[in-house]
């Protein structure tokens, strides 16, 4: 269920009837920062006392009367300048819980308005190695589709690859000149970086190789079959790289939709935009300059088109190049189009850092001008950083840190703490599950590291942190869901068949019930805001009451406690929900758990 949701109506409907009004008016509930006041706080009296101009105290009074003698509510205080404390009632907690855990969902229930969405992400360049920045975006991207997938919507991943663009005219000429066969079949991408370095470094020297490689780019536009294939085998042989990168990571995409695409559709885009008088020439380019359009002037073009900020900016949105050439910002254009068309989409969500922020508000802005009305979002996030010098990630030799080293030291890294854990006895793992448990551990601690943070902030990448069995880390939330199935194993209770009802008694008990019963609002808020760290922090949540739940209540051997087992029973219940939310949870986020620990 939503508990904060239907709190909220129940409060509304409350305050509307005590108070004789027309129309329930918004109840502004908030959990309470300490259970001392109880669970939740209504703070929408003092907001109406104030427009009354009436004494809030007073007003407050008959609506705590009568949302005391709802069946949700234990107890309803006024407290304060006027705002009431609510306590929720213990029978009424444990049926909502147990409709979750019956429900195959685990009491996350759809959204009344499906749409259907394009999330954009990981999206990395051809012939260039996926670096650390992709790596936020792949696993942000991947935890994104999934929640936003759950609350019911239609999602489509769409992996929007770097594969067109200048880069082409010098790996073509570079491959030609500096191009090394075996290299290229042994590693390809390596072999393309150095490649694309050697021939970007000569061009700058070197006018008549700059224009070889502007001419093959041309040729290679126009379809010639010779570029066509050397350009073919590049995407081949970078896929195959990737490829094996998002398999380790557990990534999937719907659609592989690169840049090269929508190339057919650029000249109509271009044309269009001229057309309209949205974009214009500039010292031979065509750009829209988006201080200087009124969108009342321009046929289709929504209103608003225009944010504030980008009326005062005069950085032109140069949609193609002087000498002809289209550009990134064109191929966005086309993108949206087609997903609009094509896919009859409602939303477009772009997971890219930060740094691409004025590119998206000026994409953004120029469709509109060509009258698109689809929902469109940056999901911008900040850097990894190193966690000794608080710099960008990396390597000793001053270069970037690549994804597959950085998965690579995560492992290792897994790998000795789980050997140290084993070796202390805390930690049981067969040696023929070792690598199993290592990539699960390993890969998972990486994810989890990222999608704790709040996205917009820079972090410090702490490699001892992320492998962590005891904290707020991927590991943890793992030890604790083994620790989970382990009692049911030890107690020999089917782990797949509902344990039974819940009637939350004792403090720990009830304190666990009531993180439980957040999860339907924590999925929703965290796939709507864009904010996985919202997860994370339910599922530690959950890990920790869990935890001073089981040490202070005894669930196997609670036998004795009634003549019916209804005690046990209720306790088992409630670890089995713990574990399935913890699974469940990260599974959302893209992280796998293992039975046994
Ligand atoms: N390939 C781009 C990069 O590596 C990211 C593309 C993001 N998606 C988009 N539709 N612009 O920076």
């Amino acid at each position: 269920m939503r508990l904060e949701r239907t709190l909220d109506a129940l409060a509304a409907a409350a305050l509307q009837e005590a108070l004789g009004l027309d129309e329930a008016p918004p109840a502004l509930i908030r959990k309470t920062q300490d259970p001392k006041f109880g669970d939740f706080q209504v703070n929408g009296v003092m907001a109406l006392a104030k427009r009354q101009k009436a004494n809030p105290r007073e007003l407050a009074a008959p609506v705590a009367e009568r949302l005391a003698a709802l069946p949700a509510i234990a107890k309803a205080e006024v407290a304060g300048p006027g705002f009431v404390n609510l306590t929720l009632d213990p029978a009424w907690l444990g049926t909502r819980l147990s409709e979750d855990a019956g429900d195959g969902r685990l009491g996350v229930d759809p959204v009344e308005t499906s749409e259907t969405i394009v999330v954009d992400f990981s999206s990395p360049n051809i012939a260039k190695q996926m670096h650390v920045g992709h790596l936020r975006s792949t696993i942000l991207g991947q935890a994104l589709v999934q929640l936003l997938r759950c609350i019911g919507h239609r999602v489509i991943g769409d992996n929007h690859l770097g594969d067109w663009g200048t880069q082409f005219g010098l790996l073509i000429v570079g491959l030609r000149t500096f191009g090394d066969e075996a290299a290229l079949e042994a590693d390809a991408i390596v072999e393309l970086e150095r490649v694309y370095k050697a021939a970007s470094a000569r061009a700058k020297e070197d006018e008549a190789f700059a224009a070889e490689a502007r001419a093959e780019l041309a040729k290679l536009q126009q379809g010639d079959p010779d570029n066509r294939a050397t350009w073919e085998r590049m995407v081949a042989t970078t896929r195959e790289t990737l490829d094996t990168i998002y398999a380790r990571l557990g990534t999937t995409f719907d659609e592989w939709l690169g840049e090269s695409a929508y190339d057919a559709m650029l000249p109509g885009v271009v044309g269009e935009l001229e057309a309209k008088g949205i974009a214009r020439e500039d010292e031979g380019a065509l750009c829209v300059f988006l201080n200087e359009l009124d969108p009342a002037a321009i046929d289709g073009a929504l209103p608003d088109a225009i944010p504030k900020k980008l009326k005062k900016n005069g950085t032109p949105f140069i949609v193609r190049k002087s000498d002809g050439a289209f550009l990134y910002s064109t191929t966005d254009i086309a993108t949206i189009l087609h997903r609009r068309d094509v896919f009859d989409a409602d939303r477009s969500v772009y997971v890219v850092g930060a740094p691409q922020g004025l590119h998206f508000r000026q994409l953004f802005a120029t469709v509109r001008l060509l009258g698109v009305d689809m929902a469109l979002e940056h999901v911008a996030f900040g850097q990894i950083l190193d966690a000794e010098t608080g710099k960008i990630l990396r390597t000793r030799g001053g270069t970037t840190v690549t994804l597959r080293s950085l998965l690579d030291e995560a492992e290792e890294r897994a790998r000795e703490k789980i050997e140290e854990q084993r070796a202390e006895g805390r930690l049981r793992i067969a040696d023929a599950d070792m690598d199993e448990a290592v990539a699960t551990i390993g890969i998972g601690a990486v994810k989890y590291v990222d999608l704790q943070q709040n996205r917009l902030t820079d972090y410090r990448f702490d490699f001892d942190k992320m492998v962590s069995f005891s904290g707020n880390a991927g590991p943890y939330l793992q030890y604790q869901y083994a620790r989970i199935r382990s009692i049911f194993r030890k107690g020999e209770v089917d782990w797949e068949t509902p344990a039974g009802a819940i009637v939350p008694e004792e403090p720990s008990e009830l304190t666990l019930a009531k993180t439980l019963l957040r999860f339907g609002d924590v999925v929703h808020e965290a796939a709507e805001t864009y904010q996985p760290h919202l997860l994370c922090g339910h599922l530690y949540d959950v890990a920790q009451a869990f935890s001073r739940f089981y040490t202070a209540c005894p669930v196997l051997d609670a036998a004795g406690l009634d003549a019916e087992g209804a005690t046990r029973t209720s306790r088992l219940a409630l670890t089995q929900l713990s574990g399935r939310q913890l699974e469940e949870g990260l599974a959302l986020l893209g992280i796998g758990v293992l039975a046994r620990m």
